[in-house]
Parts: C-alpha cells; structure tokens; sequence
C-alpha cells in the first residue's frame, strides 16, 4: 500500500473544509504540504445546496445586535446550545462574510449596493445574508473551489474516501486510511494534524434533503476510534421538502419563502398553523415540522402546501430562481399554484464533541462544520447558523494550527501497524450484491422508528434491527466497495442516534417522544465514548 506524508489533511470539501483549507495555506507553516480527501467531486457536498442564507450581525443593520442573535440562537436550542460559543460565532460573523467576501463570494445587493438582509423561522429580525437568490450555498462553495483550484499547493484527492483514522496506542492521531473507489486503490495518509469536515447524516433516512455523500462518515470514524460524540439523538427535519421530488435527495423550499410571507395551507387552502404557534409559519422548524406531519397524519395526506401566490411571478423568479426554475419543471407556478411540501431529513445537531476551534478529545484531530458538535445548535438549530458555524469554526482552527510546528514526524507503534495490515489483507468476502437493500432497510427503519415522532417502543424496535443487520454485516475494517463502507459508518450512526433518543425520556427541540410529551426541568446533554461510556 502507498504511503504519503503531509502537514496535514482534511477529509471534506464543503464550505467548513474548503475554507480551513484555503487559510491554513494562507496562514500556516505547512512544511510537509496540505491535503484534502473528498468523496465525489470536489464541489459535491451538503453546503452545495444550501438556499436560505447565511447569519451575520453586522454593524449596519442597525435592528440588529449579537444580543439578539445569541438570544435566538439559544431559544432555538431549546435550553441546550452552549452561551459561549453562540456568543464567540456571533461576534465573528462579520469578520468571516468579510473574509468569505475577499475570497469571491458576493451576497445579495439592493439597488443601493447595500446588503440585504432576509428573516427565515425563529429570528426577530431580519439578519441572513443571501447570494444568487436562492443559491447562496452554491455561490460560496463555487467561490471557495475557484479560489482553491488556482492554488497549486493543495493536494486534492477526489473520489476518495476516509475509511481508518489512525491512532496510536497513546490514542494520539498518526494520520488515515484513504480508499480511492474509482481505482480500488488505498494509501496510508501520515499526518499530524487530521480535520474532519465531512458534513451531516441526512442519508440515514428515507426522506432528506441531503445530497448521497451524507452517511455520517467523519462522525462514525471519530467515534470508532474514540472520540466523545454528543448530542447525537438531535436530528433537524426540515418542514418544507418539495414533495414532488421523484427519487433521491428531496429538493428543498426554503424556509426564506416563509420568511418573505407564504402560508402554510391544507388542500383546501386554510391555514392550520394558528393552531400550533402564535409565531405561525415562522414558528422554530421542529415546531412547524410536527405541525406539518400532524396535519398529514390526521388527514391520511401525503403533504401540505405552501402558499405564495401574494409574490408576483418575476419578483418570485428573481429572488427565488433555483426554488421557481424546480417547481417549473414539475408544472407548478408558485405565483398561481400551491406547492406541495412534507418534512424531511435536514440537519445534525449533534457530532463530534469539539470547542470551537475544532479539537477533539483526540490529540491531532480535530472536527469543524455539520461533523463537529461545538454545542452551537443544542436541541435544534436556528435557521442559517450552519453555514456560519462552519466559517468560524474553520477560521479559530486555522488560529489554532499556525501556532503549532505542523512537521511530520510520523512514528507507526503496533497498533497503527496492526489497523494497517487489516487493510493490506485480501478480503476473504469480497462481495456483498445485497448493498443497496441493506441501505433502503436502515433508512425505512430510521424514518419511521427514530424519525419526527418517536416512542420507546418504536426505538427500541430500531435498535433491535439495527443490532440484527451489524451482526450479519461481516465488515468490520476493509470493505469492498464505497456502499459497504457507508453501510458500516450509517450502522454505526443510526446505532448511536437510537440509543441517545432511548435514553432522553423527554421531548426537547427537535426530539420529539409521544411517551414523554414534557420537556424536563433540568437540560442535560448527553456525550458517549466508547471508552469512557455514556455521561448526562
Ligand atoms: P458538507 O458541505 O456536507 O461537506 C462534506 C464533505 O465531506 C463533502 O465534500 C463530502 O463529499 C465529504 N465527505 C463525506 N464523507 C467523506 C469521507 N468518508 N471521505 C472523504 N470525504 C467525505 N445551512 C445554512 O446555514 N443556511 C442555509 O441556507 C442552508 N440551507 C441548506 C439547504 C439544503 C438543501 C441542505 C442540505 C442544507 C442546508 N444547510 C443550510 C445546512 C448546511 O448547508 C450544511 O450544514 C453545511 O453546508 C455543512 O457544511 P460542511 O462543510 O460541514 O459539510
Ligand atoms: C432553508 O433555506 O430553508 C434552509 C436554511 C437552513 O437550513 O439553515
């Protein structure tokens, strides 16, 4: 097998990735060169498809303040984001959309050149920076590779997939394990420093708004080699999923078509969220998402509507051209017909327990964007703090490693070797044609037994058949292909999400259990090592 040496390396290249990536060259001293792994093409990630926005507090919107966003940010969390850090991000947002604009991205301007601002659910005041409309995850991330690609310096890996970290038996990261599914070819990665910026988890339900790399890797080789995850029963369900989308990733209307005065409606058009929230439409997103699938449950429907024929046609196209140019294509005209919307898989709250300059409990290796849990989110996120989250926590990990000697002095003790071999070994089982089944299976169960309503029986249940399918499913390091690698990182995903939704016997933020209505008096996280056990 191959081995390569650098500085360091960062598996992921969505904004949390491409970002640390582009200032550590900038910033650091990389005296052994800087590396990024990604598993598609270097664009293809969760932040690729972000629409909404991006938060910023910034000096001249004159309503606004990091009071207010940290006070939003924290009744969002439903008790459990962490003041601190939402008060650290908050205070950085200018000085990261200032770098992010240095870089190439251009938000949304009036006619005035001023930035605009727009509102999406649970914010007091409008304060989410936008770019091409609709498209604001795209314009940054496309911005970020452009800028990347000119660079030389970075060594990227596309089509390639983190599937080993390794550490030493101090438990100290040495470096990865990368498999290039395209040529079947793997490569011993040493490197001090090792980022995870592999994004979210989407996939593991049947219905999601996330693109097919989304299976939770970075989290589950974290966790394999004995990170402390947290937090990991919150998963985010988005309210309004397109619910025509035919096969796949659901494409998304964002939540900014609420915040610029659409309704949610049922067939027959009236409105039901009076009854659910005096905040309505803007209500948090677990609230409206329970609405929703409430409404669909009571009347046997498939989905509801979102109403938007108050926006003109042009003025729609202009400010939602992704959202008008999909819903055209599927012989809807939001100016004059209804969009029919479901809930669906969106966002991961919880992950690897990072502070917010990305260390881990793991010497070496650190986490940033959607696979870190810097205690930002809580229970549930407020509507476009991902993509920020992501810039700064990439910004203080860049603050973080150029105070650091980043030369490799890589060491292999016996249990690299050992994790190794594993890997240089033939596979005596080198075909499993029953992939795509198994995955189809894990999602059916995660939906409907860890999904929007949740019951101790129905977890349970869950945990039960997930047991059922590991002990069946032989791999256990080396796989043969990219699908049984993403099997053996959702098994251990959907593992960890059941038993953390078992063990919190109350409904909080985007947890939601129709046997513990109530939200307790006491918030406690809860964090798990494989180690040191379950703590909270
Ligand atoms: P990602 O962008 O998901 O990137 C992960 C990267 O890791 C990818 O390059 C992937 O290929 C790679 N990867 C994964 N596994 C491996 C592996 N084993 N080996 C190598 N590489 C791997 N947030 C907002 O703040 N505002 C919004 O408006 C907004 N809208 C959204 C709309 C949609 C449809 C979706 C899906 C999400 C939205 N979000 C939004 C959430 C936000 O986009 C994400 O949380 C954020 O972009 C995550 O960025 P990231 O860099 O952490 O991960
Ligand atoms: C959206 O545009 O509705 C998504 C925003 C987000 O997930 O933050």
């Amino acid at each position: 097998m191959k081995h390569t040496r650098y500085s360091a390396v960062i598996i992921g290249s969505g904004i949390a990735g491409l970002y640390a990536a582009i200032k550590l060259r900038k910033e650091a001293n990389l005296p052994d060169g800087l590396l990024i792994i990604t598993k598609s093409q270097l664009i293809e990630s969760n932040s690729k498809y972000a629409q909404g926005g991006m938060v910023c507090v910034m000096p001249e919107n004159k309503l606004d303040s990091c009071t207010l966003h940290i006070e939003d940010t924290l009744k969002a969390g439903a008790g459990l984001s962490d003041a601190k850090v939402a008060e650290f991000i908050s205070e950085n947002s200018a000085r990261v959309v200032k770098e992010l604009q240095n870089l190439g991205v251009d938000f949304d301007r009036d006619e005035n050149n001023r930035l605009k601002f727009t509102k999406e659910a649970a914010h007091s005041v409008n304060r989410i920076l936008h770019a091409g409309g609709d498209a604001t995850g795209f314009c940054i991330e496309n911005a970020l590779v452009k800028y990347l690609m000119s660079d030389k310096n970075i060594d990227v890996y596309e089509q390639t997939l983190a599937v080993e970290l390794l550490t030493d038996s101090k438990n100290i990261n040495r470096g990865v394990i990368a498999y290039n599914y395209s040529e079947n070819e793997y490569e011993v990665i040493e490197s001090p420093v090792v980022i995870i910026a592999t994004g979210g988890i989407g996939q593991l339900y049947k219905y999601t708004t996330n693109p097919d790399i989304t299976t939770g890797d970075g989290i589950a080789l974290a966790y394999r080699a004995g990170a402390v995850v947290k937090d990991m029963e919150f998963v985010q369900f988005h309210p309004t999923a397109f619910a025509l989308t035919e096969k796949g990733t659901m494409f998304l209307i964002s939540e900014a078509v609420r915040g610029e005065g659409a309704k949610l409606v049922d067939e027959d058009g009236f409105t039901f969220m009076e009854k659910y929230d005096k905040r309505l439409e803007l209500a948090p997103r677990d609230i409206v998402t329970r609405a929703i699938y409430n409404e669909m449950r009571e009347k046997g429907t498939k989905n509801v509507y979102l109403d938007a024929t108050h926006i003109e046609e042009n003025k729609f196209e202009k400010r939602f051209p992704t959202i008008y140019a999909t819903c055209r294509e599927y012989n809807i005209n939001p100016a004059k017909d209804y969009i029919p919307v479901s809930p669906s898989a969106h966002y991961f709250m919880g992950g690897i327990k990072t502070k917010v300059n990305g260390t881990t409990s793991i010497e070496g290796l650190y986490a940033i964007g959607e696979a870190a849990c810097t205690g930002l989110h809580g229970a549930n996120r407020l509507a476009s703090n991902s993509i920020l989250e992501c810039a700064v926590t990439a910004f203080e990990l860049v603050n973080h490693l150029k105070m650091l000697n980043l030369e490799n002095n890589f060491v292999q003790d016996n249990k690299i070797s050992k994790i190794i071999e594993t890997y240089e070994a033939e596979l005596f089982n080198d075909s499993n044609s029953d992939a795509q089944n198994i995955i189809k299976e894990i999602k059916l169960l995660m939906w409907e037994n860890a999904g929007i309503i949740r019951n101790g029986e129905k977890l349970n249940k869950a945990k039960e058949v997930l047991e059922n399918i590991s002990k069946e499913f032989s791999y256990n390091y080396k796989c043969p292909d990219r699908s049984n690698y993403e099997i053996r990182n959702m098994l251990t995903i959907a593992k960890l999400i059941t038993s953390f939704a078992i063990n919190r016997k109350e409904s909080r933020g985007a947890h939601y259990r129709e046997d513990f209505p109530q939200r307790d008096k006491i918030a406690k996280s809860q964090e798990l090592s494989r180690f040191a056990g379950m703590k909270g």
